[in-house]
Parts: C-alpha cells; structure tokens; sequence
C-alpha cells in the first residue's frame, strides 16, 4: 500500500463531498464569520455536520442537545434536521463565540430552532431539567469534562436516544498514555470517559475512527439503553 496522509484525507473528503454536498451559502457564510472573527477552525468537517444531519433525521430528532457551540456550524446542520416545532440546545463558554455563533444562526434563518446557553456547560446542563428528553446530544467542548457531560447526557437522553461524543482518537494519542509529550488534559478525559463506559450500564457505545479534513479522530457513539 502507497502511504497515506494528511493530503490524501483531505482530498478524499473534497472527492466524496463533490458529489454528495451541495454548495450551501449558509453554512460557508458560518465559516466565513468564524474565520473573520478568529476563532478556532475546529469545527466539525462538512461530510460530520452532514453526518449529524442525517443521522438527527434518520432517528426523527426533535430535541438535540449540543455540548460545545463554537461558531454554529454544527447547530446549524442539526437545526436542518428537525421540524418546524424542533430544538437545538447548544451551550458554550466564550462569549465572543456565542456571539459570532448566533449571527450566523440568525443569518441561516434558524433563530426559532436554535437556544444557546451561555456559561460553562457543567452549571447549564445541570440546571436543565430531565423533561422534555432530548432524542440527540453531540459533546463537543473541552474534553477534559468528557465524563461529566456523558453524565448529563444520559440523564437528558430519551431511552433509544444517541449521545455522540467528537474526538475520542486524536491522531491515536488517547490509546497511547506512555507518550508523555502528547498526553494532555484533553486526552486523559478521553480516557476517564471510556473507563466509565466499560462498565456503564445506562448506554452501550463503539468508537468509530475518522480521517479526513480533520486528521485523524473520531466518533464514540452511544445509544441510551
Ligand atoms: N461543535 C462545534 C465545535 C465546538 S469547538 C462545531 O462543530 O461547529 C468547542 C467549543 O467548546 C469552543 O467554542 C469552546 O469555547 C467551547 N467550550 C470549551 N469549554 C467549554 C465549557 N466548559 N462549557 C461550554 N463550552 C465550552
Ligand atoms: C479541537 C477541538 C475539537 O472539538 C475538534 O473537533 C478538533 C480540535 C482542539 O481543541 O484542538
Ligand atoms: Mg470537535
């Protein structure tokens, strides 16, 4: 086999999205406003945000709950998904963030189907009450709180609901807690995660690795028993 990296992820993706993604003003408008506005460029790749589209439709999502807004790209593939009485939850720390965000989400015509919570997310998913239940929840902020979040997802997520966790591999250094150079906070809460997960009897879940735009990473993807 040729060796593969980065560059071959990457055009892959673009291979792939050119015949299923259609160019969407909406969604470059959200990417054009993050980048103006200097925030991070970590949100979810187009063929993910797609993925979580379908996925909230495939399960008749009305109630998705989102852990980690950044600048809305994700929200906003989510908030396509559901019905006009729908609703993404979304909590994020950083103002500037939830400002950015919300333009973009008012410009995409989603205002009505999309809440953001501002504050640390430990405090708004603790002060969110168990009903209505959520069908979806994508955890999607500072990794280090993982396994509080999954908590709070579980008590949020309907019986049959998914909780989809992003970036569980991180180029690999999560399986890999002897390399200290690359063993940060982030991973480790990846690991206290998947710990709990061994025994956890209130979801059952697998880890499925991506690469792509982003590298290499991926998706833990638990249901709620
Ligand atoms: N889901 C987004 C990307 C989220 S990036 C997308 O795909 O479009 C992670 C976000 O989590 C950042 O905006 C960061 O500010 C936010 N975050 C970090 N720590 C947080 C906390 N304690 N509470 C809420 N949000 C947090
Ligand atoms: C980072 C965070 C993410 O949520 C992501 O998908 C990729 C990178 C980060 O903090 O570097
Ligand atoms: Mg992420």
């Amino acid at each position: 086999m040729s060796s593969q990296g980065f560059d071959d992820w990457v055009r892959s993706d673009r291979f792939h999205n050119s015949f299923l993604l259609a160019p969407d003003a909406d969604l470059d408008f959200a990417l054009q406003n993050m980048a103006d506005n200097g925030l991070p460029q970590i949100a979810v790749s187009a063929a993910q945000g797609k993925f979580l589209y379908l996925h909230a439709r495939a399960i008749g999502a009305k109630r998705v709950l989102e852990v980690g807004t950044l600048g809305g790209y994700s929200a906003i593939w989510l908030a396509r998904a559901l019905p006009a009485d729908g609703e993404v939850v979304t909590m994020e720390v950083d103002e500037k963030h939830a400002t950015v965000a919300q333009a973009s989400i008012d410009h995409a015509g989603l205002a009505s189907k999309v809440k953001i919570v501002r504050g640390p997310a430990v405090d708004s998913l603790a002060a969110l009450p168990s009903e209505p239940k959520f069908d979806l929840a994508f955890v999607d902020a500072d990794k280090r709180s993982n396994l509080a979040y999954l908590l709070e997802a579980e008590r949020l997520v309907r019986p049959g609901g998914v909780i989809i966790i992003d970036n569980v591999v991180r180029y690999g250094r999560v399986s890999n807690p002897a390399d200290p150079e690359h063993d940060g906070i982030d991973s480790q809460g990846v690991r206290r995660m998947l710990e709990h997960l061994k025994t956890d009897k209130n979801v059952d879940a697998t880890t499925i690795a991506t690469v792509g735009e982003k590298g290499w990473d991926g998706f833990c993807y638990a249901i709620r028993l």
